[in-house]
């Protein structure tokens, strides 16, 4: 049976009825047609996933979206400021903070967190706090120089 959920997403207001067992990654893909958040694990170890709610990072994943009634979500989608790109996408392109691109929205949803909340000083304290987001690629080194730059 469904359940009636409220929730801002990137400041736009949502009324629902959702399954208690949806999550709120599968809400934000499926229902509400955001798929900028991946899905690559499912299960909490990729971070593809990472969306913040109510400011702080959550894997999407693992979290119901009941969970979250009330809460403002904000996805890779809601990051941009109109046709302006946010300073942390900005410096992913300058940096090359990727290469097949399926983890960046995870990578930049918590790299906007880590700056935010004071973990980005050393690289190894960067990738000490990226160390949720898995990128196959391997284009840690770009990912932590673009932190740098936003943080400088
Ligand atoms: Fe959520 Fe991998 S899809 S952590």
């Amino acid at each position: 049976e469904k359940v009636p959920l409220k929730l801002e997403v990137n400041g736009k207001k949502y009324k629902l009825a959702v399954e208690p067992r949806t999550t709120l990654l599968d809400l934000l893909r499926e229902e509400l047609n955001l798929t900028g958040t991946k899905k690559g694990c499912d299960y909490g170890q990729c971070g593809a996933c990472t969306v913040h709610v109510d400011g702080q990072r959550v894997n999407s994943c693992l979290s119901f979206a009941v969970m979250h009634d009330g809460r403002k979500v904000t996805t890779i989608e809601g990051l941009a400021d109109g046709d302006k790109l946010h300073p942390m996408q900005e410096a992913f392109v300058k940096h090359d903070g990727f290469q097949c691109g399926y983890c960046t929205p995870g990578q930049i949803m918590s790299a906007v967190a880590c700056v935010r909340e004071g973990h980005a000083g050393s690289d190894a304290e960067i990738r000490e706090y990226m160390s949720g987001n898995i990128c196959r690629c391997g284009a840690y080194s770009n990912i932590v120089a673009a932190i740098q730059e936003v943080k400088n």
